[in-house]
């Protein structure tokens, strides 16, 4: 087997993507009400070490996938770009030989979607996409795995994205040509998501719609999904903030949506700019269970880089 990069979901593909949730599903159950730090029974991963590098701050992937790999019984090595010889000027290609010879995977958090590329290329051992300004697929894994766990069937969802066309987005949209489900996006002028996520969608069944109008793109919706209006990376703009603003995702949209939408958030949230605390501390609210899945997905996603899944 050739080393299995995961930098979009394309590389697992939608078999793969089920796969990788099936796992993700019966792994959690078979962990319920166990202290968090306890190893897996089948310890899949014991003995492997996973390199983290990042050049971005985080919260939730970082932590998750460090926990995720102690479950799995083996272990995480975590840097900051700030602190490491990447953020003095050692190339990737380099930070790539080094990080293969001594860690059995490398996960990577950074701006351009560009140095990844070029970081699996040169690396001998699996790589993972820890979030790039381009895309985010560990956090779609954890959003698809929460919807399921919410008695939603992937095929067919009408899926509402409202505020920035970003990383998250995109990934969102992949995943819907992949498995089948449909975004309708809200999002002001100019700010649109990528044009090749959609059209590789598109090209895989989904129905991707474009509405200017928020309670249009929230008519109806299973999912409700909202994200910061400014990424890490970009300017703090008032006049994109001022765009963003008729996106709020706030109670009055809700209602827009089906009775029993769910409503996720990748976090941090910007409480009270893209949704409202009623919203985001209200019943229709997953995010919680949103932040812990990215424990369980990333551990079948580690998992299938391994090629055991
Ligand atoms: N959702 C997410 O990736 O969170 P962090 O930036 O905290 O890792
Ligand atoms: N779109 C956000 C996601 C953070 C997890 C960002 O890139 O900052």
């Amino acid at each position: 087997m050739s080393t299995r990069h995961f930098l979009n979901l394309a590389d697992a593909g939608g078999d793969g993507v089920a796969a990788i949730l099936a796992d993700a599903i019966d792994r959690k159950r078979a962990r319920d009400g166990q202290p968090k730090g306890r190893v897996d029974a089948d310890a899949p991963l014991a003995d492997h070490v996973l390199a983290m590098v990042f050049e971005k701050n985080s919260t939730r992937t970082r932590v998750s996938f460090d926990i995720a790999m102690r479950q799995l019984g083996g272990g995480a090595v975590i840097l900051d770009s700030g602190t490491t010889q990447l953020g003095r000027g050692e190339t990737i290609a380099d930070t790539a030989r080094v990080l293969s010879r001594m860690a059995d995977a490398i996960m990577l958090r950074t701006d351009d979607h560009a140095k990844i590329e070029e970081l699996a290329h040169y690396a001998t051992v699996p790589v993972i996409n820890g979030l790039t300004d381009l895309s985010h697929p560990c956090q779609i894994m954890a959003d698809l795995l929460t919807v399921i766990e919410h008695g939603k069937a992937l095929p067919g969802l009408e899926v509402a994205w409202l505020g920035d066309g970003n990383n998250v987005l995109n990934s969102i949209v992949e995943a819907a040509g992949l498995m089948k489900f449909n975004v309708r996006i809200g999002v002001p002028e100019g700010y649109e998501s990528d044009a090749g996520f959609i059209a590789l969608a598109e090209a895989g069944g989904a129905r991707i719609s474009l509405h200017r109008d928020a309670a249009e793109a929230v008519a109806g919706a299973d999912v409700v999904v909202t994200d910061t209006w400014i990424s890490m990376g970009q300017a703090h703009a008032e006049a994109k903030l001022a765009a963003m603003a008729p996106y709020q995702v706030n109670d009055a949209l809700m209602v827009r949506a089906k009775a029993d939408a769910l409503f996720l958030h990748c976090l941090p949230a910007h409480r009270n700019e893209e949704v409202t605390d009623a919203v985001i501390d209200g019943p229709r609210s997953v995010v919680w269970d949103e932040a812990e899945n990215r424990i369980h997905a990333q551990k079948s996603v580690l998992r299938w880089v391994f090629g055991q899944i």
